[in-house]
């Protein structure tokens, strides 16, 4: 079984009362949502291994330490996870990027995609997948299925807020794809939606509604 990560430091989650907050326009979402996901990257890169290197400092020759040559990519599933990889590539600006279009029928609820592009060499690579929202878990597990069709096997899933339910549908489908959360909600609504949550988290970062 998968393990669920829920990185609640006290700076995450008073940015994460401020996204929540329904006055909270697209502007500062946005910041907000990049900068949570920067803080964020900094708990899933955790265990990259380190190589030592030497380096001259003005003083002597030292030998220190650097990611070793790891190679990784980040998907974002279209549109709200853009809102998050901005975040991680500022920190790791020499990751790939590859995008996922995924929308929820608002009927059925089930994931719909409509774009994939990703990087080729897929299999060697640390994958984050990136969405604020993991609510019924369809979207999620729908792209780690296409990642893992076209390759992928290292896959790590980062999301703002998850329902419980949405936990459990990913941890099913693909128990070898550890979860990171800034928190676990309550419950879904009868429409799909994540309660408390923050409300349509696409519409919120580009103010479509
Ligand atoms: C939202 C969110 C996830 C998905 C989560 O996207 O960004 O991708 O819903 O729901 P699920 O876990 O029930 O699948 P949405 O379908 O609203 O598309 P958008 O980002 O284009 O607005
Ligand atoms: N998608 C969202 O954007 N918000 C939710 O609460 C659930 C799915």
């Amino acid at each position: 079984m998968s393990i669920v990560h829920v990185i609640d430091h006290p700076l995450i989650q008073h940015k994460l009362s401020l996204i929540r907050d329904y006055r909270t326009g697209p502007k500062e979402f946005r910041e907000l949502l990049e900068e949570v996901a920067s803080l964020m990257a900094y708990e899933v890169t955790r265990d990259f291994p380190l190589e030592e290197i030497e380096v001259e400092t003005p003083i002597t020759k030292t030998k220190t330490k650097v990611i070793a040559g790891k190679k990784l990519a980040v998907i974002p599933i279209l549109r709200a996870g853009l809102g998050m990889s901005e975040g991680i590539i500022k920190l790791i600006p020499t990751a790939k990027v590859g995008h996922i279009g995924v929308y929820r029928d608002p009927q059925t609820l089930k994931p719909v995609e409509y774009y994939c592009k990703l990087p080729t060499d897929l299999a060697e690579r640390e994958l984050l997948l990136v969405d604020p929202m993991l609510a019924t878990g369809g979207s999620a597990t729908a792209c780690i299925s296409f990642i893992k069709e076209r390759g992928g096997r290292h896959i790590k899933l980062i999301n703002l807020i998850a329902a419980p339910e949405g936990i459990a549908v990913v941890q099913k489908a693909h128990p070898d794809v550890d979860i990171f959360v800034a928190a676990i909600d309550e419950r879904l609504n009868d429409h799909g939606y994540i309660v408390p949550g923050l409300g349509d988290a696409g519409d919120r970062l580009f103010g479509t509604k």
